[in-house]
């Protein structure tokens, strides 16, 4: 590993420790001080994007609109952007937002907290909110989840297995359809989706 790439690692850790479940969104912002934190560029997180999209095909061809919750520099934006002509992109991190907008342009992205959802794209609903790898650091996900029901009636989930545990308590399998999980060599994440039920008259 080269010596910048291992400091790159390092610093990561730093700046992501204590960040789950606790709503520290100062130091998730912190991290885009650097380009790419996460390696979304990478054959592995592509490989994720591209299976993702794979079953949202399958949920639907084409959505009218999509909200992407974490977007971060837009890497999956792209993705997302091939299902749907009225893409909306969510991060708490300004820095991840503009170098989103300048990756997706046909996005329309903001800076703000998923918890201030209104503020930023007024009070419309969504025909499709994709919530990956993003739930995990937020405080209060029970809370979320409802405000996110309110606001389309299909929810797509992935957690990075390991982190999918701990999770597993807020989809409960009555409500939630499990969909296969994605793998690329020794990583797997668990997909989930939430979808409202008909009423029946
Ligand atoms: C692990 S990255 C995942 C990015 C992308 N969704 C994906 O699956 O590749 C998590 C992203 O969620 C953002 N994030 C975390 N908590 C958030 C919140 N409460 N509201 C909006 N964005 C949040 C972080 O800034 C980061 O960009």
């Amino acid at each position: 590993m080269l010596e910048s790439d291992m400091i790159s690692k390092i610093w990561k850790r730093l700046m992501l420790r204590g960040t789950s479940f606790s709503g520290s969104y100062k130091k998730l912002r912190g991290l885009y001080l650097q380009a790419d934190p996460w390696q979304m560029s990478s054959d592995k997180e592509q490989h994720r994007f591209i299976e993702t999209n794979r079953m949202l095909a399958n949920l639907a061809p084409k959505y009218g609109s999509i909200l992407e919750l974490g977007c971060g520099e837009g890497h999956q934006s792209e993705h997302l952007a091939k299902l749907t002509n009225s893409l909306f992109g969510l991060d708490v991190s300004e820095k991840a937002v503009e170098r989103a907008r300048k990756r997706c342009v046909e996005g329309t992205f903001a800076a703000a907290e998923l918890e201030r959802l209104e503020e930023a794209f007024g009070a419309r609903s969504y025909d499709l909110i994709t919530a990956c790898e993003v739930l995990y650091y937020l405080p209060e996900i029970p809370a979320a989840i409802e405000m996110l029901k309110s606001k389309t009636d299909l929810i797509f989930v992935s957690n990075y297995k390991e982190r999918a545990e701990k999770m597993s308590q807020y989809f409960p399998d009555i409500e939630w359809h499990r969909l296969d999980d994605i793998t690329y060599e020794d990583t797997v994440w668990e997909c989930r989706y939430w979808q409202r039920r008909e009423q029946s008259t």
